[in-house]
């Protein structure tokens, strides 16, 4: 495939791509600048992929290894017939090592493993685990669509919202997490101004929210991570509606680093804050956010910008990249299968019982 007839009709909502038999991503590292779609031809390169950051994102990243999966079995299956139901589980391995914080990486690997568990022994798996893949992917556009109704009918007319890193199309399987109930707010009339924070040091609101929104026509103004409180402070302001990386039982939610500052000044200046995820973002294993693994990335992120060293030689540094946001922070989380108010774990268990 000519990876340029990609990029030339590429879109948010097309940023990972299975296309006879061969798996590409739209790289993330590189836009708004380009737009440059890669060919991943094996779980270790899905895992490299994933772990360097050509794709991020909660759900985005558990949809990408699902299909890594599919590359996984069919190069097993081909290796050898007889044993691939276990030389897979390395592959298995690999990509949960890939990056720890989000648990749909995880959610989506166990689903995967269900699947291989229950496939013939030497049979080709390649063809359920794409259908399986396949159908991961579509349910996380289908469950972005519902939130995005659900989330929206909880937004006042002429609302100005912020938002926190990319929550969009890019991290999902298309339409987003807080960025799908911005667009339907948005598409209903109801906001009144998007501000999305810059999100250092990926820049992940200044380069990919801004594109996703700035495709879609709706307009976004940015801020300087450090100017949102006060922004806040300015009046205007009625929500913060961020995704999650893993939400607790008890409703604390892990998400990008800056969401929990947010949060802290939406409470001090009466401004609501909205979580929109998934349910597959849930885990109920954990009691509470204390007990969520906080990725570390590398602290060159934060001594480098664009290649070039920033901060003083001999400056020390510590770059955690996500936080915890306690439940009391949150005035509402939004899944697929309705609104948890004011969470705690009573209405979590009750949200995935009912
Ligand atoms: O480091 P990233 O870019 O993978 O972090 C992503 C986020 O923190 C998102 O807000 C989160 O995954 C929700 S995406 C729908």
């Amino acid at each position: 495939m000519d990876l340029s007839k990609l990029s030339a009709q590429a879109t948010a909502d097309d940023a990972i791509i299975w296309r006879e038999g061969h798996f590409y991503l739209l790289d993330q590292r590189v836009l708004p600048d380009r737009v440059d779609f890669i060919e991943l031809n094996s779980a270790s390169e899905t895992a490299q992929a994933i772990h360097d950051m050509v794709v991020r994102g909660a759900p985005a990243i558990g949809i990408t290894a699902a299909y890594g999966v599919v590359l996984a079995g069919q190069a097993a299956y081909q290796s050898s017939a007889q044993r691939w139901q276990s030389t897979i589980r390395a592959d298995l391995d690999t990509l949960r090592l890939s990056r720890p914080t989000a648990v749909n990486l995880f959610w989506a690997l166990n689903r995967m493993e269900r699947l291989i568990d229950g496939l013939s022994a030497t049979e080709d798996p390649t063809e359920s685990l794409l259908q399986e893949a396949i159908l991961i992917h579509d349910e996380d556009v289908r469950a972005n669509r519902k939130m995005g109704e659900l989330g929206a009918a909880l937004i006042e007319s002429n609302a100005g919202v912020i938002t926190h890193c990319n929550a969009g199309a890019l991290a999902t399987g298309g339409y987003g997490t807080a960025l799908g109930v911005i667009r339907s707010a948005h598409g209903k009339g109801l906001i009144r101004e998007v501000f999305a924070d810059e999100t250092r040091p990926w820049l992940q609101g200044a380069r990919l929210t801004a594109w996703e929104l700035l495709q879609d026509e709706i307009p976004v103004t940015l801020l300087a991570d450090g100017a949102a409180a006060h922004r806040m402070a300015q009046g205007g302001v009625n929500w913060v509606i961020v995704g999650s990386d893993r939400i607790a039982a008890n409703g604390d939610v892990a998400n990008k680093i800056g969401t929990y500052s947010l949060a802290v000044a939406a409470k001090y200046h009466g401004v609501k804050v909205m979580v929109a995820a998934p349910t597959s973002t849930i885990d109920m294993s954990l009691a509470s956010g204390g007990e969520i693994p906080i990725e570390v990335r590398s602290g060159d992120e934060l001594l480098f910008c664009g290649g070039r060293q920033i901060a003083a030689q001999g400056a020390g540094v510590w770059n955690p990249v996500f936080d915890v946001t306690p439940a009391e922070l949150v005035d509402a989380i939004v899944t697929e299968r309705g609104v948890v108010f004011s969470p705690n774990k009573k209405k979590m268990q009750k949200l995935l019982m009912d």
